[in-house]
C-alpha cells in the first residue's frame, strides 16, 4: 500500500514537472529533486505514384493490404505485431488525412501533443523553442507513424524524420501526402517495425511513438526496441491511454459508441497501460522517465490541452540511460 502511494506520488511529480506553471500541482512539486522545473512553452494533393513507396533502405517486411486480415510475410521478430489491430488500421488507411474522418481525434490532439514534444525536446537538446525549425540537426523516428500526422510537422520543425508503420497502406498514404510538399518529401517512410530497425542497428536522437503501444502484442518488448533505437541520453516519447474506468467511459464508450469519433472496436480496454505500468516497463528498458502530462478535452471549445490529469490520455518523455 505504501509503495503504491509512493508510486502515485512520484507519477504526480512527473506530471507536475511539466505543468508546473498551472493551477493543477501544488503539494507534490518538491517531492523529487531530480525533476527540475523548466517552464512549459506552447507551440503552437495530388498523388505522385511514380515515387517509390519508400525511400527507406529497409526491405518491406510486413504487407497489410486494405481489407486483408493477415500479414503477407513474417518479419524476423514479430513480437510487436498484433494482426487484428493492424487490420483495423489497414481498413481505414485512406482516411488518414480526412480531418473529419476516423482519425479526427488525432488531428485535433496534434497541436497539443506537438506542444509537449517541442517543449521537452527543445529543453533536452538545448534548442530554441521560438525558432521556426527548432529540431534542425535532430534525427527522429516516428514509430507507428500511420499516415504521417506527426512525422510531417516534425519535418517542418527541421528534424530529419523516419516514419515507420507495420501497415503498408499507411506508409503509402504517408508517402503520397508528404510528397505534396518539398519540406515533408524529405521524410523517410518505411513499412517495417521497431524491432526490425533495431536489427539493422539504426539509432535516433529521439524516438517517438504516439498512440501505438496499446496496439502492440508485447508492450515491454516494444519498449525494449524503442530504447534500443534511442542513442545514449537520447529522448523517448510515448503516449497512450490509461487503463482506468474513466478511460473506459470516455475513450471507449463515449468516443466509439456515443459520439462515433472512432470506429467501434478501435480500442481494447484491457490493452491499455496505467501510467505506473508504463513507467515500470520504460525504466526496465533503460529509459528514465523525466516528465509526464495528461491531455484534457474541453467539450465547449472542442480543444485539447496539457494537464496533470493522467486518468485518460497521457504522454511521457524519458531519456536513455548512458551505459
Ligand atoms: C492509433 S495509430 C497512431 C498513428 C500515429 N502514431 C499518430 O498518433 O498519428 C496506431 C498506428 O500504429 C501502427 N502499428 C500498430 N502496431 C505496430 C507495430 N508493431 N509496429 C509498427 N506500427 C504499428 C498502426 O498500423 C497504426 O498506424
Amino acid at each position: 500500500m505504501a509503495s503504491k502511494l509512493l508510486r502515485q506520488s512520484r507519477l504526480r511529480a512527473l506530471c507536475c514537472s511539466h505543468i508546473r506553471s498551472t493551477r493543477f500541482c501544488n503539494t507534490t512539486r518538491a517531492t523529487y529533486a531530480f525533476l527540475k522545473f523548466r517552464p512549459f512553452s506552447d507551440a503552437s494533393s495530388s498523388p505522385s505514384p511514380e515515387k517509390p513507396l519508400s525511400h527507406c533502405n529497409t526491405k518491406t517486411n510486413t504487407v497489410m493490404e486494405r481489407g486483408s486480415t493477415s500479414t503477407s510475410t513474417t518479419p524476423p521478430n514479430p513480437s510487436s505485431l498484433k494482426e487484428p489491430e493492424l487490420a483495423k488500421f489497414a481498413s481505414i488507411a485512406e482516411t488518414w488525412w480526412d480531418s473529419e474522418g476516423p482519425f479526427k481525434p488525432l488531428h485535433v490532439m496534434n497541436p497539443t501533443r506537438l506542444a509537449f514534444i517541442r517543449s521537452v525536446l527543445c529543453r533536452h537538446f538545448r534548442k530554441d523553442p521560438n525558432s521556426a525549425r527548432p529540431f534542425e540537426g535532430l534525427k527522429i523516428v516516428d514509430v507507428g507513424c500511420g499516415g504521417g500526422l506527426l512525422s510531417e510537422p516534425l519535418a517542418r520543425m527541421g528534424a530529419t524524420v523516419t516514419g515507420v508503420d507495420a501497415v503498408e497502406k499507411n506508409i503509402r498514404i504517408a508517402r503520397l501526402h508528404a510528397d505534396l510538399d518539398p519540406v515533408t518529401s524529405t521524410i523517410e517512410y518505411c513499412c517495417t517495425t521497431a524491432e526490425k530497425l533495431v536489427e539493422e542497428e539504426r539509432n535516433f536522437d529521439a524516438v517517438i511513438s504516439l498512440e501505438v503501444i496499446e496496439h502492440v502484442a508485447d508492450p515491454a518488448e516494444f519498449c525494449n526496441s524503442l530504447a534500443a533505437l534511442t542513442v545514449p541520453d537520447g529522448a523517448t516519447v510515448i503516449s497512450t491511454i490509461n487503463r482506468s474506468m474513466r478511460a473506459y467511459a470516455t475513450a471507449i464508450v463515449a468516443a466509439e459508441y456515443l459520439l462515433h469519433w472512432l470506429p467501434k472496436g478501435t480500442h481494447q480496454w484491457s490493452s491499455f497501460l496505467t501510467p505506473e505500468e508504463l513507467v515500470l516497463i520504460i525504466q526496465r528498458a533503460s529509459i528514465t522517465v523525466r516528465e509526464m502530462a495528461g491531455f484534457a478535452y474541453n467539450p465547449v471549445t472542442g480543444r485539447w490541452s496539457l494537464s496533470d490529469d493522467i486518468s485518460v490520455n497521457f504522454i511521457s518523455f524519458g531519456t536513455k540511460n548512458s551505459q
